[in-house]
């Protein structure tokens, strides 16, 4: 098994990416503000740092961390389930722009949307569809009054399913899958398998991109994805039809 960390330049562009991005839709006070403050947390992803911002600016509720163990879940799989916790918008803003797709023509599924921010962000862009699965239904039901507040739209068509990720049927489209290390080991084969079983039936491009990579080594393994070199600061794998190895 293998598993690739981030090379040394990919994060340097990464972090360069970020860095041209807010000083763009920022400005260079606020930028240099946030340097000076805490420095060591200038770009971190795993905590959203400008959420409050981001919540105080479009009246949406996506910053407070969740425990699963405060919520109700019916699923076999909730013990495999990370805790609700949401990343810095630029991050995901990021790694979006950088694929290299025309947004009209693929759907955007989050794979444990929680409140939904990522789809809120995704919803910037035309994307044909963008779709949220949570298994917690109070976290999906704040997600669904998220998207109706949500004022920055060009996705015309977003929504939450309440549902387990494991059961999650892929729709036909060209798709961008994201996950922030929602779930373990047997929910991410489960959901691997599908994947694959709805690529047979249809083949497509997919793109996935996965902040938090602890279990890359699956999509490492797998014999349809491809890990890719983006300045984003996610692990991202893309699948092309030709690449597909014959049955
Ligand atoms: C780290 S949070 C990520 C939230 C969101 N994707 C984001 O980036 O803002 C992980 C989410 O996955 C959800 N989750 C965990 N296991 C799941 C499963 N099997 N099916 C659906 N959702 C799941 C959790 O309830 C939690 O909301």
């Amino acid at each position: 098994m293998r598993h690739r960390s981030y090379n040394m330049g990919g994060r340097l562009l990464a972090f360069c990416s970020v860095a041209l991005h807010k000083l763009r839709h920022e400005g260079m006070s606020s930028v240099l503000r946030r340097c000076f403050n805490k420095p060591h947390e200038w770009y971190r992803v795993r905590r959203a740092r400008s959420e409050s911002k981001f919540d105080r600016e479009f009246g949406t509720d996506t910053e407070t961390v969740v425990p699963l163990w405060k919520l109700e879940i019916d699923s076999q799989y909730r013990d495999e389930g990370t805790r609700y916790q949401t990343i810095d918008p630029d991050a995901v803003r990021i790694a979006i722009e950088n694929l290299p797709i025309e947004f009209e023509d693929f759907v955007y599924i989050d794979l444990g949307s929680g409140k939904g921010r990522t789809l809120l962000i995704a919803s910037e862009y035309p994307f044909k569809q963008t779709v949220g699965v949570e298994f917690s239904l109070e976290l999906h039901t704040i997600a669904t009054g998220n998207i109706d507040r949500y004022s920055k739209r060009k996705c015309k068509n977003v929504s939450s399913l309440h549902l387990d990720a494991a059961s999650f049927d892929f729709p036909p489209d060209n798709m961008v899958i994201y996950m922030y290390h929602p779930f373990g080991e047997s929910v991410f084969r489960r959901v691997l398998e599908n994947l694959e079983v709805s690529l047979d039936h249809r083949d497509r491009e997919v793109y996935v991109i996965y902040f938090n990579p602890v279990l890359a080594n699956l999509l490492d393994d797998s014999a349809f994805l491809e890990r890719i070199e983006l300045p984003a600061l996610a692990a991202i794998y893309k699948h092309i039809p030709s690449s597909r190895p014959l049955a």
